[in-house]
């Protein structure tokens, strides 16, 4: 079975389109997204224009603020700053990467925790895993929903996460164990990696490295979730996993482009409304 996140991420959309009206009319205005860019890294000009794009197509307010390569660090933070104080914004998402000049770690912090969408706030990450209420990173986050959407069982599953970053491998993971799966978190390092992942019900590779993930890693039957977004030398956009090798060997699987990334965005807008709602009801 082939996962159809651009399929499972349209309905959902269409569902948020017509919960925002309904909510425009509830509220009296519509949750509002702010997303901020700096430079002109090709790839996050690519990715704001998806987010800009599904804000759009929801319903929401919001914009695209656009900001030099060589701005100072100081005047990202007061742009950030004049956000979290305008009562009309509910989300603000900094693009990363991040000219070298200017600290990730400063400027996901300066975002207040309550608008922090893409929930990379250090005290949101911090209530994920001390298991309060939070505002959930999107892949991971959208992870989960495919795994649900295809009717893939977690509890008791034995999942293996192949990579762990702050904004991926270390939350999905999370996620995973919350919903009572034995989770392993392996990586680069890994010895023996294919034999490990071999164990998994549940594979979700998110390392970075095309084709990294051959048929020898997979379980029969196994679902297979594909989070790398790799270019190929002519350009062509591959996953993390040999994908022509896996599917007749997995039981699910999750293509690239057309899975998790469709997702991502989806959460995006999903973890806006959130916001939207708690400020309203001042949570
Ligand atoms: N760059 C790549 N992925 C992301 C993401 O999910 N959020 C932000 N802010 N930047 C990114």
């Amino acid at each position: 079975m082939i996962i159809d996140g651009k399929q499972i991420s349209q309905s959902l959309k269409d569902a948020m389109k017509i919960e925002v009206d309904a909510l425009a009319e509830q509220y009296g205005r519509r949750p509002c997204l702010m997303v901020i860019i700096v430079g002109n890294n090709p790839a996050s000009r690519s990715y704001v224009r998806g987010k800009i794009k599904a804000t759009e197509y929801c319903g929401f307010d919001g914009h695209l603020v656009e900001l030099p390569e060589d701005v100072s660090e100081a005047t990202l933070l007061a742009e950030i700053d004049k956000l979290n104080n305008d009562p009309l914004v509910d989300g603000i998402l900094v693009q990363l990467p991040l000219p070298k000049h200017i600290s990730e770690d400063k400027v996901i912090a300066a975002i207040s925790a309550e608008k922090d969408v893409d929930g990379f706030h250090p005290e949101n990450v911090a209530r994920l895993w001390l298991n309060q209420h939070c505002i959930l990173p999107c892949t991971p986050k959208g992870i989960i929903e495919l795994l649900d959407q295809a009717g893939v069982e977690i509890a008791g599953k034995k999942a293996v996460v192949i990579g762990r970053s702050n904004i991926v491998g270390k939350p999905v993971a999370k996620l995973l164990l919350d919903r009572n799966a034995t989770v392993t978190i392996a990586h680069s390092r890994t010895q023996d990696l294919a034999a490990v992942c071999r164990e998994a019900d549940i594979l979700v590779a998110a390392v970075g490295r095309a084709k990294m993930v051959t048929a020898e890693y997979v379980k029969p039957g196994a679902a297979v979730i594909d989070v790398g977004i790799n270019r190929t030398e002519d350009g062509k956009l591959v996953g993390d996993v040999d994908y022509e090798a896996v599917l007749p060997v997995a039981g699910a699987i999750t293509p690239v482009p057309g899975g998790v990334g469709p997702m991502t965005i989806t959460m995006l807008m999903r973890n806006t409304i959130e916001c939207f709602l708690n400020r309203m009801n001042n949570k």
